[in-house]
């Protein structure tokens, strides 16, 4: 069973609804689980255990909110036990700025994850067409994490 990690920061819910989706999505990949968890809440051990990351962010001023920032500045001691875990990002904003994207998308370099898709930038509330990218995400993030976990054959 390979478990992915949805962290994320969310005040006014838009960006935990798209957690949630991706989480679904997740879900539906037989041997795969999520843990969706809101940043405050969250460890460092977390990103650590996990087999694959999705991280979202609300729009704040153009950059992901402080918290999800402060997460990564706290996880910069365990870089290298991170590195190469397939991950994405999704945000939500009042506009359809891809800002706050391009910073968390930035992270995924710093720590050398392994970016599986585009990730995605959801424009106030979240929308169908949100939903059906948010689940897919899921999909690809647990499938890429299953096929890292397969032991190759001989
Ligand atoms: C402090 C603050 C700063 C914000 N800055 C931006 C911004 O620069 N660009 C933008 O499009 N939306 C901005 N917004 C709007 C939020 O990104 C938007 O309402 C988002 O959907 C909220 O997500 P949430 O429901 O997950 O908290 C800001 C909101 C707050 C509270």
């Amino acid at each position: 069973m390979v478990e992915v990690l949805v962290l994320y920061y969310s005040r006014s819910g838009r960006t935990e609804t798209l957690a949630n989706w991706i989480a679904q999505g997740v879900e539906s990949v037989e041997g795969a689980s999520a843990k969706v968890k809101r940043v405050d809440y969250a460890t460092v051990h977390d990103f650590v255990s996990c087999d694959a990351v999705a991280f979202g962010s609300p729009n704040y001023f153009s950059y992901m909110a402080g918290l999800i920032k402060d997460f990564f500045d706290k996880a910069l001691s365990i870089r290298e036990k991170v590195a190469g875990k397939p991950s994405a990002a999704f945000t939500s904003g009042g506009g359809a700025s891809n800002s706050a994207l391009l910073s968390l998308e930035k992270m995924i370099s710093s720590f050398r994850l392994e970016k599986v898709a585009d990730g995605l930038v959801s424009q106030g509330e979240p929308s169908e067409e949100n939903q059906k990218i948010c689940k897919k995400l899921g999909e690809t993030l647990a499938k890429r994490a299953l096929e890292r976990t397969e032991v190759p054959k001989d």
